[in-house]
């Protein structure tokens, strides 16, 4: 990270915490909610399966940047099926860093081609081992590790839900984030329990082994990009909701933290990491800052 970005987010993080306040910092384009999967935890694809035009991304980005909107994430749908005419989804990477944003990161289930140098992190969805990934995302693992072998930047980082059905195989994505050639690391949330994939939502003891195997994979030296010290709020779902920091744009409309806000009750059950992170560290939490610096300067 450059130093002047680190900057940037240490005066954001001191003005927050020290005058309590909500504006954004972290934002998510939401370019089209088509997929070519229908996942069996995944509850928004294909709901309108719009692809939005250009012109709109551009005006979304610009209004999450006038908001102070300084890390974008690109998301889907499936993010790498967005396409106006020539330009695709490396354009609206490109266009991002023109404008000014300082992290810019893509989240797809890396069934395209990788292409996306400027990016600087593919959060790249992984479920875990070929046989139970394929379970939850359909016969894809091997068309992802090809198109992960034929990458052209190092700048992946597996993304893995758990759940219900791969609960037992999240050591198998952090010893292949750990020797997988083009990626970086690895970043976990636990499923979140939409009304219509309840059955999927892990107990809190099946959160907490599992937070022991990801702390265990940490000490033998793997890529895990998240903060231990999150893990007991994770494990009790006591971290406050929602991120006031984070913003999510879809057609136009502004939520805040994510679209899943809008769901009765769903936060009190959110199993998303960066959503304990953030709110911790803005809070802070002393330990959440300390591991926050660390890693994301290890990673980003
Ligand atoms: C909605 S997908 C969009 C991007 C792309 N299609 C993909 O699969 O990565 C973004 C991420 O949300 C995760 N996800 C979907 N539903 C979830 C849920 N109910 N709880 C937690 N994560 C979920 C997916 O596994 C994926 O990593
Ligand atoms: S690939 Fe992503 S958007 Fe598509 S169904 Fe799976 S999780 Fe949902
Ligand atoms: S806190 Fe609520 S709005 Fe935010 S990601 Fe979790 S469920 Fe969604």
């Amino acid at each position: 990270m450059k130093l002047s970005s680190f900057l940037h987010f240490a005066s954001f993080g001191i003005k927050t915490i020290l005058f309590k306040k909500k504006t954004p910092i972290l934002g998510t384009v939401i370019v089209t909610d088509k997929c070519n999967l229908h996942c069996k935890h995944c509850s928004v694809n294909n709901i309108t399966a719009v692809v939005h035009p250009y012109s709109k991304i551009k005006q979304e980005m610009q209004q999450l940047y006038d908001m102070g909107v300084r890390i974008l994430f690109f998301c889907g749908g499936e993010t790498f099926l967005w396409k106006d005419g020539e330009l695709t989804l490396r354009d609206l990477v490109v266009e991002a860093k023109a404008m000014g944003f300082l992290i810019v990161n893509v989240v797809t289930n890396g069934t395209y081609e990788l292409n996306l140098p400027e990016a600087d992190l593919i959060l790249l969805s992984l479920d875990g081992d070929r046989e139970h990934h394929n379970i939850i995302r359909g016969d894809t693992y091997d068309t992802i590790m090809k198109n992960i072998e034929n990458a052209t930047s190092d700048n992946i980082c597996f993304y893995m839900a758990i759940n219900q059905i791969n609960k037992d195989y999240v050591k198998d994505v952090c010893y292949l984030a750990r020797d997988t050639k083009n990626v970086r690391a690895v970043s976990f949330n636990f499923h979140t329990p939409y009304p219509d994939t309840k059955e999927l939502a892990l107990s809190k003891d099946e959160k907490a082994k599992c937070c022991d195997t990801i702390t265990q994979m940490i000490k033998e030296g793997c890529p895990v990009f998240n903060l231990k010290s999150a893990f007991p709020y994770l494990v009790e779902n006591n971290f406050p909701t929602p991120c006031h920091q984070c913003v999510v744009i879809e057609n136009g409309k502004i939520s805040t933290c994510g679209r899943c806000i809008e769901v009765d009750k769903l936060c009190e059950q959110c199993g998303y990491f960066f959503v304990a992170e953030y709110t911790l560290l803005f809070k802070g939490n002393i330990k959440i800052i300390c591991e926050m610096l660390k890693t994301y300067l290890k990673y980003i």
